[in-house]
């Protein structure tokens, strides 16, 4: 079974999580990065998040170290960017063909996750998306306790 962590970071939190995954689990990461960054406040970043999200905006990205086609099983990990996922993972959810694979997803948020793992059924078509793992930061401290995010990752290992 071939494996691969496939991330979008803004702030870091959920890199944290994606390179703790890989490690545990010895298997290929990949970052999703725009080819425009971000830039300005964290407010700004928040109201350009609004607006792209509303909108359904897809921002370019860059080419990925990884090509997804070629892996069984993809740890899909986000930020929530209200209420979703981030409009850069968007962009690489609707250019793959993820029929046939099977989707483990997580999702960093401050305390609202609203229909990330959801929206991430209905983009990904074709896929076995399993359980997800909901991760609580405030600000960068994280909440959620590391024995729950090492389970999730156990049952990944048990297939
Ligand atoms: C544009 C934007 C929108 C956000 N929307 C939400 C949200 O809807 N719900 C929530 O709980 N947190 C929200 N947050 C907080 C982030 O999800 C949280 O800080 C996350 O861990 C950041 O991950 P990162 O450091 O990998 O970018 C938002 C943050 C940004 C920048």
């Amino acid at each position: 079974m071939k494996t691969l962590v496939l991330y979008y970071s803004y702030g870091g939190n959920t890199r944290r999580i994606a390179e703790q995954i890989q490690q545990a689990l010895n298997c290929d990461i990949a970052e999703i990065a725009t080819v425009t960054p971000y830039t300005g406040s964290y407010d700004d970043v928040v109201n350009q998040g609004q607006r792209e999200a509303d909108s359904g905006f897809e921002p370019p990205v860059r080419p990925l170290d990884k090509n997804p086609g070629e892996y069984d099983t993809v740890i899909l990990g986000t930020p929530v960017w209200w209420h979703t996922f981030a409009p850069a993972v968007k962009t690489v959810l609707s250019a793959c063909d993820w029929s046939g694979k099977t989707i483990y997803p997580f999702a960093t948020n401050g305390g609202w996750i609203g229909h990330t793992f959801k929206d991430i059924e209905r983009t990904c078509a074709g896929a076995a998306v399993k359980n997800g793992l909901n991760i609580r930061f405030d600000e960068d401290s994280l909440q959620t306790s590391t024995a729950h995010i090492d389970r999730w990752i156990a049952q990944i290992k048990e297939g």
